[in-house]
């Protein structure tokens, strides 16, 4: 991991324009950011999809196609704290289908968490914690013929370009088998007004979530960058649903990074490219999965049409 920051850091900030990825937020700091992040009132997508998950649960059941004594794996990529999908497992729970759920996370802690939550409000439920990167855990369910619900909430999706989407959508195809349902979480395409406090919060959580970025180089690489010198730069349009971030440095400087071995220049004003938080509309999601093995199957909406759970059924 190590090897692969450094080279990315180098690759990146050698680049015009400069970029980073935002793989790379998530450090121990980056991960308590992104917490307090998603209490924030201006982050809106959390509150709304959890809305979708309490209060139309059933709708998602019925849009799964489930039958009561047919079993199935429920399988969640980047399950977190379980908040949102504890409401879905209470509602199947209540009515009884027969399942098991199998929660995959890159965080043994956060996998921990959620089993010892689950343990008090799903106690009947099989929980099968699966710890690694995505791709990794869902080969090993490959051979199982047995039906399959996958979860991508969150719009997780987002933080990828368009093709990178389609390439990812198609690779998790590649593991399930005709039949089975692919629920995505998406932002949907709205107001600058609305979406751009989300991403610039007058707290500045958002912008010390970014920032980061240059205390992890600095930490992990040793990086010189100087953070009275840089700032939160979100930019969002509203006609193509693209909100990005970048940091942007306030002066002209230099910047050493001792693991690398190389200095950087950058200009009063020049960007580093850090994040993209795509949001979409039906035209863009068609657009994505034409070229992947699924198909529109169901979409469900918070009452404001602010997020969207697509349901997709792989072909
Ligand atoms: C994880 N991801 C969906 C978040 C988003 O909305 O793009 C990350 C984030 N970046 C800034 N705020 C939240």
């Amino acid at each position: 991991m190590l090897e692969q920051f450094k080279t990315d850091v180098d690759t990146g900030l050698s680049s015009s324009p400069k970029f980073l990825s935002s793989r790379f937020f998530y450090d121990a700091k980056g991960d308590e950011l992104f917490q307090q992040i998603m209490a924030m009132p201006e982050y809106y997508l959390t509150n709304k999809e959890f809305e979708i998950f309490s209060q139309q649960s059933d709708k998602l059941i019925e849009a799964f196609d489930l039958k009561k004594d047919e079993y199935f794996e429920l399988i969640e990529l980047g399950a977190g704290d379980g908040t949102k999908t504890v409401e879905l497992l209470k509602a199947l729970q209540r009515q009884n289908y027969e399942y098991d759920y199998f929660p995959i996370d890159i965080s043994q802690n956060s996998l921990d968490g959620l089993e010892k939550m689950l343990s008090e409000k799903t106690p009947a439920l099989k929980v099968v914690k699966k710890q690694g990167d995505y791709f990794g855990v869902l080969s090993s369910f490959k051979e199982s013929k047995k039906k399959k619900v996958l979860l991508f909430m969150g719009s997780n999706i987002g933080n990828m370009n368009d093709d990178r989407a389609r390439e990812f959508i198609y690779k998790l195809g590649e593991n399930l088998n005709p039949g089975d349902k692919l629920l995505i979480g998406i932002d949907l395409i709205k107001a600058i007004e609305i979406v751009g406090p989300a991403y610039n919060d007058p707290a500045g959580i958002t912008s010390a979530f970014n920032l980061n970025l240059l205390n992890r180089i600095n930490r992990e690489l040793g990086g010189d960058f100087d953070l009275e010198k840089w700032a939160h730069a979100p930019e969002y349009d509203e006609e193509t649903g693209y909100a990005k971030s970048f940091i942007k440095s306030l002066v002209n400087q230099t910047v050493f990074i001792s693991s690398i071995g190389k200095s950087f220049d950058f200009k009063k004003e020049e960007k580093i490219h850090t994040e993209i938080s795509r949001k979409y509309n039906d035209t863009v999601m068609k657009n994505i999965i034409s070229g992947t093995d699924f198909k529109l199957h169901d979409k469900l909406t918070d009452a404001d049409g602010w997020f969207a759970d697509y349901v997709l059924i792989r072909g």
